[in-house]
């Protein structure tokens, strides 16, 4: 397909007061940019260009992939400007280009690809995407007549009447790549801002007698995103996506809008998740697996059959075999739990693999951190790890040992052992009343 696309990203996104360029921020874990670079990918387009400025290289490294092109705008000095900067990537044979905002993060694939069809269809030159909304502040409007846009006028130029328009402008515009070319040539920045607004180029068009056509489309996939505000609305929409995407493919979830979700979480059919449970990046669910209230997972591969939380605390890099139990207060980080065993009370287990069948007591700790080095420690099949225990790593415990509770150990362990370590209990009989007594006229 003749489709060039060009991203908008180079602009400096003060309303965000944020050291962070306003792109490099995220929803569901990933930034914006990568959202709108991904979406772009999808339509298979001849070339995708990102505008960024000299100042954000971070946001080039950060949305790098093969078959993206990169354009430099010297100077933020609208997003007029930042088009014409990138169309000396746009190659010749590209008959139209696509522009889509690095802020607007929630377009989807198939609404671009129906503007791409019908434009193409109809042989119309210019379309966008306006929309309706119940908060228009910050949004240029569209003047329009029986469905022609005549010009587009950015809210800080537009005169009260103008401001009581209802559609506003998406951003996102498909324009005929000669056309295109010409018109930026002809933009000038007399206006409210001092800037070079691409919007221009619709009344410019106009007065050339060719007309700009409009769909209108719903508000949720055209939320900019320009302050942290408006960041949260974009976040929520997004949620909702992906909560309703998980409901449809047989996920239960029991307060849907409790449950936070990262872009690439991966959940087979009846799993059940309770409320309030987060999602961080890299978790895959399998089949059958129940995740109970206040669990935070992320980097983890989850088998079916389990039941992890309420209170779990899964970290990166971890693996949960079928059948395995994984309780509350549990923090589990790099770690291999094998199948059918279980951890279910408040226990660290960090750098660690445990076979099959093996039992976690209560409040048990692998030590493996000697605060210069992390070690590993490694658990057998069927063994049983007494309650308050302390495994200081590096420490092997081979299959089928019982570890007396509130052991400290410190020494590897060979299969089929018993291993105690605690000082000797003392019991004084008859001792209690007399101690109290004392202890009651000291406090007379
Ligand atoms: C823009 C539109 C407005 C529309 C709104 C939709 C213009 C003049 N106005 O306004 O009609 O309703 O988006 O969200 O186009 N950028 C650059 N270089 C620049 C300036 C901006 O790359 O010199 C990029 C920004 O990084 C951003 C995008 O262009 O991704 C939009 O810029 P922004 O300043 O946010 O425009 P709005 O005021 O939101
Ligand atoms: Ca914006």
């Amino acid at each position: 397909m003749g489709l060039s696309i060009i991203i908008l990203a180079a602009g400096r996104g003060s309303r965000m007061k944020s050291s962070l360029p306003k792109v490099l921020h995220k929803i569901a874990g990933k930034e914006l940019i990568n959202h709108v670079r991904d979406t772009a990918l999808e339509l298979l387009p001849k070339e995708v260009i990102i505008t960024i400025s000299h100042e954000a290289e971070n946001v080039r490294t950060t949305s790098f992939i093969e078959n993206v092109k990169y354009a430099y705008q010297k100077q933020q000095l609208g997003t007029g400007d930042a088009v014409k900067s990138a169309m000396n990537e746009v190659s010749n044979s590209s008959n139209y280009v696509l522009i889509l905002y690095g802020d607007t993060p929630l377009i989807k694939a198939s609404t671009l690809q129906e503007l791409y069809s019908e434009t193409v269809k109809s042989q119309s030159l210019i379309t966008l995407f306006g929309f309706n909304t119940s908060n228009p502040s910050g949004y240029g409007r569209l003047v329009t007549k029986d469905n022609i846009v005549e010009r587009i006028v950015e809210s800080k130029d537009a005169t009260p009447e103008e401001l009581n328009i209802n559609i506003c402008n998406s951003g996102i515009m498909l324009v005929e790549t000669n056309l295109l070319r010409k018109l930026l040539s002809q933009i000038t920045n007399t206006n409210a801002q001092g800037e070079y607004y691409l919007t221009d180029i619709v009344k410019l068009a106009k007065d050339q007698n060719i007309n700009s056509f409009y769909f209108l489309i719903d508000e949720a996939e055209v939320q900019g995103v320009n302050s942290r505000y408006q960041l949260s609305i974009a976040e929520n929409i997004y949620q909702e996506r992906l909560r309703n995407k998980f409901m449809d493919e047989g996920v239960t979830l029991i307060d849907p809008k409790t449950v936070t979700f990262s872009y690439d979480t991966i959940i087979a059919n009846d799993v059940t998740i309770y409320p309030h449970v987060v999602f961080g990046k890299k978790v895959t669910i399998e089949t059958n697996v129940e995740i109970k209230s206040f669990s935070h997972i992320e980097g983890a591969y989850i088998k079916s059959n389990t039941i992890i939380g309420p209170f779990a605390r899964i970290r990166p890099d971890t693996t949960i075999e079928e059948n395995a139990v994984i309780g509350n207060f549990v923090e589990i980080k790099n770690s291999n739990i094998g199948t059918a065993t279980k951890i279910n009370h408040l226990s660290y287990i960090g750098d660690t693999d445990i076979g099959i069948k093996s039992n976690i007591g209560a409040g048990v700790i692998t030590c493996n951190y000697d605060g210069f080095k992390k070690s590993k420690t490694i658990i057998g099949d069927e063994v049983f790890v007494g309650s308050n225990s302390a495994l200081l790593a590096p420490l092997t415990i081979e299959s089928n040992s019982i570890i007396a509770a509130g052991s400290i150990i410190n020494k590897d362990i060979p299969q089929n052992s018993i291993a105690i370590s605690r000082a000797d209990l003392k019991i004084l009989k008859d001792k209690a009343n007399n101690f109290r007594s004392k202890n009651l006229k000291k406090n007379e």
